[in-house]
C-alpha cells in the first residue's frame, strides 16, 4: 500500500505495509540516518522522534499509525544543526561514541516543550533513553543550557 508521511515538513509518499515501523520508513525510505536502530523493542530510544511535538520511540510505532501526524526527525530540529539543543550539546561536549545522541536530544527538544525549565528530577524522570557510554551528566548540564537559552528567545514565556 501507498503510505503518505509529513516528515520534517515535507510530504513522502512510500510503499509499505502498514505494520511496518516508522523507523524502516524514516531511515529506508527517506534517508534519514540520523535516527538509529538500537534495542528495536521500544526500550533504548535511540530511535526517538517527535509524532506532533510528543516523543515517540519510532520503532513501536507502525507507519500506519502516524497517520497525518507531523513528524520530526534529527534532521529537522533546526535549519542548519543550530538549535540550542545542538549547540549545547557541542558545547557540553556531551557525545562519546554518539549513537544514542539524536534520540537524546529529541526526548530533550519534547521535555522542554513541555517543561521549558526542567529540574534534573523532571529530566531523570521523562527522558528515559539509554546512553551506553554514561554520558548523563553532561547531558543534563545541555538540558539545563539549551533551557536557558529557549527562555530568552522571543515568545518564549519567560523572555
Ligand atoms: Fe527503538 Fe531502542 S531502537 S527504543
Amino acid at each position: 500500500m501507498t503510505v503518505s508521511l509529513t516528515i520534517n515538513g515535507r510530504k513522502r509518499s512510500i510503499e509499505a505495509e502498514a505494520d511496518m515501523p516508522l523507523l524502516w520508513a524514516l531511515r529506508d525510505d527517506a534517508g534519514l540516518k540520523g535516527t538509529k536502530f538500537g534495542c528495536g523493542v521500544g526500550v533504548c530510544g535511540a530511535c526517538t522522534v517527535l509524532v506532533d511535538g510528543v516523543a515517540i520511540r519510532s520503532c513501536s510505532v507502525s507507519v500506519g499509525d502516524v497517520g497525518t501526524a507531523r513528524i520530526v526527525t534529527i534532521e529537522g530540529l533546526a535549519g542548519d544543526g543550530d538549535h540550542p539543543l545542538q549547540k549545547a550539546w557541542i558545547a557540553e561536549q556531551v557525545p562519546q561514541c554518539g549513537y544514542c545522541q539524536p534520540g537524546m536530544i529529541m526526548a530533550a527538544a519534547a521535555l522542554i516543550a513541555e517543561t521549558p525549565r526542567p529540574s534534573d528530577t523532571d529530566i531523570n524522570e521523562q527522558i528515559t533513553n539509554v546512553c551506553r557510554c554514561g554520558t548523563y551528566p553532561r547531558i543534563r548540564r545541555a538540558i539545563h543550557r539549551a533551557a536557558a537559552e529557549m527562555a530568552k528567545m522571543p515568545g518564549s514565556a519567560s523572555a
